[in-house]
């Protein structure tokens, strides 16, 4: 599996911001963390990928960064803007950031909102959302921020903002969601405490930090995995060795849910790389029931919703979602797309305000597009989702657009076809 986006996004920006050389292998060479390279080139950090794909990076220093010349051009990367603009709003620093349509139609409030309080000053377009020209308070002033919305990016930016800004800058959250920048901030060498009362984590970060060079080991995506664990559970005779997943628990939700929905998936070599619980899964074909998903798993599955609605729509008997608002607010708005691209491919599906309810076929193979083509919406998930959908087709899916998939997993298509023949 192909290096996790999360984990790469985070080896670039800890890298750029630490002091001397670091590498990073297993780096995903997907568009989106590209995007974060070309920023963190733009503002000063000397970025190169050698031969056998080791990327070296020689870092500023946290306080180092310099005014990028140009406006930052983010892209599709949700990730690379909200964490950027966290880094950013410690440093004396003014930057413009730009993005794509999908990008440029998506809250930045909720950033804008804890980094404002700390001293930053913000030009957004109208709704909070890109492009935006910002301003990095010096110094920031440390807050105690409470996490309104489970999300990962607004925890990261806030503790991002808090490695440069003197005192202790806290963030509560009270879902627990990916722990990634908690994890590699410790590694280098960052003073990051955590603590978990009642479910409820608090994490405190010690400003002015001194980011020591590291050799990072990226391990797999399991967000990219999910396509091929739910294509292997759905396609007769399968049986698919997925090697190098990362199991973080604050991501392996889809494991547990397709488990208990009667799925054969086997944890083989478990290990630990870079700091990341990894293990090479084994998927077999199974027979899916359909279940009620319990809201309280979905962060630590929250990209894999528009796969898992395709194992629901082939599961005997009923999958009802609900509490997944957030997924609105992605690449594009996953309950109505895939809601919609399921039904053009003969699914049974209905939308509610914070769910699917998904009727399955008990195993029969959807019908697949005929006329009309799948909107992807410039969604990558959405695009793979629907062409595992349509590998357990009768006529196949065909969907509008396959260049968003080069944002997070740009070998997908040839292992797909590799893994399907
Ligand atoms: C991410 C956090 C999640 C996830 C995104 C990556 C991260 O977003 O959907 O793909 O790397 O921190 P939210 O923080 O908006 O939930």
């Amino acid at each position: 599996m192909p290096g996790d986006k999360s984990i790469s996004h985070r080896a670039l920006m800890f890298s750029a911001l630490a002091v001397g050389e670091s590498t990073a292998t297993g780096l995903l060479e997907g568009e989106d963390v590209m995007a974060t390279a070309a920023a963190m080139r733009a503002m000063g950090a000397d970025i190169t990928r050698d031969d056998e794909g080791t990327w070296r990076i020689h870092g500023v220093g946290v306080g180092g960064l310099l005014d990028p010349r140009q406006a930052l051009d983010m892209g599709n990367s949700g990730t690379s803007t909200r964490l950027l603009m966290g880094i950013i709003a410690s440093h004396g620093i003014k930057a413009t950031f730009t993005g794509d349509a999908s990008l440029s139609g998506r809250p930045m409030g909720r950033v804008i909102e804890p980094l404002s309080k700390m001293g930053a000053s913000f030009d957004a377009s109208d709704g909070g959302t890109l492009p935006l020209t910002m301003r990095g308070a010096l110094p920031a002033v440390p807050i105690e921020y409470r996490l309104p919305v489970a999300s990962a990016q607004v925890k990261s930016a806030v503790l991002l903002a808090g490695l440069n800004t003197p005192g202790i800058t806290t963030v509560i959250e009270p879902v627990p969601t990916r722990d990634h920048t908690e994890r590699m901030l410790k590694g280098f060498g960052a003073n990051l405490e955590a603590e978990e009362h009642y479910g409820v984590r608090s994490i405190r970060i010690h400003g002015e930090a001194d980011l020591q060079a590291q050799h990072v080991v990226v391990p797999g995506d399991p967000s990219s995995a999910a396509f091929f664990m739910v294509a292997a559970l759905l396609i007769e005779g399968s049986d698919l060795l997925l090697e190098n997943v990362g199991l973080n628990p604050t991501r392996a939700g889809l494991v547990q849910v397709l488990r208990d929905m009667g799925g054969k998936i086997e944890e083989v070599n478990p290990r630990e790389v870079g700091g990341e619980p990894v293990a090479d899964l084994r998927v077999r074909h199974s027979q899916l029931n359909g279940i009620d998903i319990d809201p309280a798993i979905a962060p630590s599955m929250i990209d894999e919703f528009p796969v898992l609605f395709v194992a629901a729509a082939l599961a005997k008997g009923t999958t009802r979602t609900s509490g997944l608002e957030e997924l609105r607010v992605k690449e594009s708005d996953r309950l109505s797309a895939m809601a919609s691209a399921l039904s053009v491919a003969g699914a049974s599906v209905a939308e509610t305000a914070d769910g699917l309810v998904i009727e399955g076929t008990a195993g029969e193979p959807l019908r697949g597009t005929q006329t009309k083509p799948i909107t992807t919406h410039l969604d990558h998930r959405i695009a793979m989702s629907m062409a595992v959908a349509g590998l357990a087709s009768k006529d196949g899916v065909e969907v509008d657009d396959t260049s968003p998939i080069a944002t997070s997993f740009p070998s997908f298509i040839e292992l797909l076809e590799g893994a399907a023949k």
